[in-house]
């Protein structure tokens, strides 16, 4: 289904139930070919290869502030005292957002990701966020003279060849980005954290020979997708694995069941292991034209945080009473909290 676009579309994917929010433009995840291509196209400019590189030091930096920020001992929930700020950070770095805003920015973004899928229009989150977002597009426009390097730029203004595109498309581009970077990315980097530390003997492997880590993340992204499923409307009528869909009705690529898959992952499909061979053959960023686009930088900020804290915490233990609890809402599959003991004052029975 994620390579059939002929069958299947991407319009509407943003709600589950069977009213979708009409748009008088089209939103780049919920586009079909050809303006797909226009949309991804452009976004792809402030997520290439070369971008990425220039924002590597940023990612660095808010890593190691968060590091630094955590305590020499004692007791911390790696999720809320250290995972959350950083891939929130790195999206507002990314877009261009004033630094004095991003706490204010991630209240109100967290208040929105909270409830997804439901609707989320009417929440004060929503249009305090859009109202600041629609702010700083106007902002932006008003002082064409100033060039950043930045989303806001490349949105704001329409390089040749390209459209101009309205405030209300560019706010919701810039909302997109802001809901799909954050806690799908916090997601990866905690739940990484929590499968490492609840089989110390991997934590260690990894601490000891950090070639290691890029497999570590593929399994976590595979054992535990941070996007559980995606949706697609079927445009005709289509059988799949012998199960009929009549045109029009919308459908749950559940991608948390086929990364654990007997069939193709062998029987200790629900166990993870950080030596796991093709762990990278997961499809924890869908697939085909509309693959995740952020990829790279997830994988970014989650080999650095971790790294970051393996070098400043390598003695780093579970608390005896972690459990791994699902956080609320059902597209996102992030572990609840992580709660460890600086500098080994308890230690994890088992
Ligand atoms: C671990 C972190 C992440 C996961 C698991 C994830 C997952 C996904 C998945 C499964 C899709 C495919 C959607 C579809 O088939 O309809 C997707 C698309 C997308 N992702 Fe991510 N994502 C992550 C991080 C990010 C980041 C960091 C960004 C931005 C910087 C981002 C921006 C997007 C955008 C804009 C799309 C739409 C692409 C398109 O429709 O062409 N994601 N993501």
């Amino acid at each position: 289904m994620f390579d059939d676009t002929t069958n299947y579309s991407n319009r509407g994917n943003a709600s589950v139930g069977t009213e979708d929010v009409q748009l008088p433009f089209t939103v780049l995840t919920a586009a079909d070919p050809p303006e797909h291509t226009a949309l991804r196209t452009r976004l792809l400019k402030s997520l290439a290869p070369a971008q990425l590189r220039k924002l590597t030091p940023k990612v660095e930096d808010i890593v190691n502030t968060a590091v630094g920020a955590l305590p020499n001992s004692g007791r911390v929930d790696l999720y809320a005292d250290y995972v959350r700020f950083i891939p929130a950070a790195v999206v507002y770095a990314l877009i261009g957002i004033p630094k004095p805003r991003w706490h204010e920015v991630q209240e109100w973004s967290d208040g929105i990701v909270r409830v997804i899928p439901e609707p989320v229009h009417n929440l004060p989150e929503f249009a305090s966020l859009n109202g600041f977002l629609a702010q700083l597009v106007q902002e932006r426009r008003a002082h064409p003279e100033h060039r950043h390097e930045d989303v806001l730029d490349n949105l704001c203004f329409a390089e040749s060849g390209e459209v101009e595109m309205s405030t209300p498309e560019v706010v919701c581009h810039l909302f997109l980005l802001v809901v799909a970077a954050t806690d799908t990315t916090r997601g990866l980097i905690t739940n990484c954290l929590f499968r490492l530390l609840e089989n110390r003997s991997q934590w260690e492997a990894v601490v000891a020979d950090r070639s290691l880590l890029p497999n570590a993340i593929e399994e976590s992204l595979r054992m535990d997708s941070p996007a559980q499923f995606m949706v697609r409307t079927a445009l005709a009528d289509v059988t799949l694995g012998g199960c009929s869909i009549p045109a029009g009705k919308k459908v749950y690529l559940n991608i948390q069941s086929a990364n654990h898959d007997e069939n193709r992952w062998g029987d200790d499909s629900r166990t993870y292991r950080v030596d796991r061979t093709s762990a990278a053959a997961h499809l924890a960023f869908g697939r085909g034209i509309h693959t995740c686009i952020g990829a790279p930088l997830a994988r970014i900020e989650a080999r650095l945080s971790l790294e970051a804290l393996m070098d400043a915490f390598p003695d780093i233990r579970l608390d005896a009473g972690a459990a791994w609890v699902k956080c609320a809402g059902a597209l996102v599959r992030r572990v609840e909290s992580v709660p460890v003991w600086i500098r080994g004052e308890e230690v994890r029975v088992g």
